[in-house]
C-alpha cells in the first residue's frame, strides 16, 4: 500500500494514519463505489459482531451450529482417532472454540492447539476457557485471518498439522475463492496436512432464509453493525435506522445473500467520500454458499485435497468432511480435471 494512497485518504477528518484503519477504509470506499454496492464481510467481526454472532448460533432457526455440534459430538472420538499424536490442531476462525472443545476432549495426545482469529477479545476469552478446563494442553492463539498464512512458533514447526474449519465459514466465499482458500490452507498444513471442515448442505429455501432472517430480529442487529463499526472507526454517517436487513436465497448460485437495503435515497460520507443511495437500493454484505456432499468434495479435489470420511445428520442438514493431501497422482493427468 504506497504512501499516496495513505494520503489521498487524507482529508480535514482524516483518520490517523493507522494502516489497519486504512485498509479497512479503503475497502469500505472500494466496495461502496462499486455496482452493485457492496461492503466487505471480513469486517463483520469487531467485539460487538463477534458477540452477535454467538447470539445468532443460539437461534432457533439458525441450524448450523446445533447440527454441526451434534455431529461433532457424535463423532469426536472417531475424528480424533484420525489425529497423529504429537500434532497440532489448528483452527481457522476460531471464534468462541466451543465446537473444538468436543475434539480437544478426545484428542488427548496433540502438541498444541492453535487458534487463529481476527478477534482478540474472542481469543482471550477461548485461551482463559481452555486454559481452565484443559491445564495440560498449550493453547497458542494467533490473532490474524484464516485466509493468511499461518506462522507456527519454531516448536511447533515440524509437527504434523490438522487444520479445523467449521462453521460453514467456507460458504462465504465465492467457488473460485473457496478453491483457493483450501488450496492455501493445504500449505499452511504441510505435505501430510489434514482438513476437518464444516459445510452447509443445500436444502429447501424455506429453511434457508429463515436461518439468515430469525424473528428475533438478531442477524438484522449482526447485519446492521457492519454500518455502526463504519461508523464509528471510519467516522461516517450512516443513519441506522434508515437501512434495512434483506436475506435471499439465490438458487442459481447455491447460496444465500445478505443486504443492507435503503429505506429513503439518502446520502452518507466516509472519509472525504460521499455515496448516494437510491430509495430500495442494496448494499450486499455477506454471501453463504450452500453445497451438496458431492459439490463439495469435487471443490476440494480441485484445491489439491483427497476427500475422505462425511459425516453428516439424519436430516441431511450439515456437513463435516475429512480432507486429506493427496499424493501427487500421475493417471489423474490423462483424464480431465473436473
Ligand atoms: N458461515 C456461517 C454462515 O454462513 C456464519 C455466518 C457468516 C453468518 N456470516 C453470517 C451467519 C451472517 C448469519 C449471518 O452461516
Amino acid at each position: 500500500m504506497g504512501v499516496e494512497r495513505a494520503l489521498a485518504l487524507k482529508t480535514d477528518e482524516a483518520l490517523d494514519w493507522v494502516p489497519a484503519a486504512n485498509e479497512f477504509a479503503e475497502a469500505v470506499i472500494e466496495g461502496l463505489s462499486s455496482s452493485p454496492k457492496t461492503l466487505p464481510c471480513r469486517y463483520f467481526y469487531d467485539a460487538r459482531g463477534s458477540e452477535l454472532f454467538e447470539a445468532i448460533t443460539d437461534l432457533p432457526e439458525y441450524y448450523p451450529t446445533r447440527t454441526e455440534t451434534a455431529i461433532l459430538a457424535a463423532h469426536a472420538s472417531d475424528i480424533s482417532d484420525r489425529v497423529p499424536d504429537g500434532a497440532i490442531l489448528v483452527e481457522f476462525g476460531s471464534g468462541s472454540s466451543r465446537k473444538t472443545e468436543l475434539l480437544l476432549a478426545e484428542m488427548l495426545d496433540i502438541a498444541a492447539y492453535v487458534p487463529v482469529d481476527v478477534s482478540d477479545t474472542a481469543l482471550a476469552g477461548a485461551k482463559q476457557r481452555l486454559d481452565a478446563r484443559f491445564p495440560a494442553l498449550h493453547v497458542h492463539p494467533i490473532l490474524g485471518s484464516f485466509n493468511e498464512e499461518v506462522i507456527y512458533p519454531s516448536d511447533l514447526q515440524a509437527r504434523p498439522k490438522v487444520g479445523f474449519f467449521p462453521g460453514s465459514t467456507i460458504g462465504n466465499l465465492t467457488r473460485p475463492e473457496a478453491t483457493e482458500l483450501l488450496a492455501g490452507m493445504a500449505r499452511t498444513l504441510g505435505p501430510n496436512g489434514r482438513l476437518i471442515i464444516g459445510v452447509d448442505l443445500k436444502k429447501d429455501a424455506h429453511t434457508l432464509v429463515a436461518a439468515y432472517n430469525d424473528a428475533a430480529g438478531v442477524t438484522a442487529a449482526f447485519n446492521l453493525n457492519l454500518l455502526t463499526r463504519i461508523n464509528r472507526e471510519l467516522r461516517a454517517t450512516f443513519d441506522l435506522t434508515q437501512f434495512r436487513h434483506e436475506a435471499v436465497y439465490n438458487p442459481r448460485e447455491g447460496r444465500i445473500e445478505m443486504y443492507l437495503v435503503s429505506e429513503r435515497a439518502q446520502q452518507v460520507a466516509i472519509v472525504g467520500h460521499t455515496f448516494s443511495l437510491a430509495k430500495g437500493e442494496r448494499i450486499h454484505t455477506e454471501n453463504s454458499h450452500k453445497y451438496t456432499i458431492e459439490e463439495f468434495r469435487t471443490l476440494a479435489r480441485e484445491a489439491g485435497w483427497q476427500p475422505e470420511t462425511v459425516w453428516t445428520d439424519e436430516k441431511s442438514l450439515f456437513s463435516v468432511h475429512e480432507l486429506v493431501q493427496r499424493e501427487p497422482d500421475l493417471s489423474f493427468r490423462s483424464k480431465p480435471s473436473y
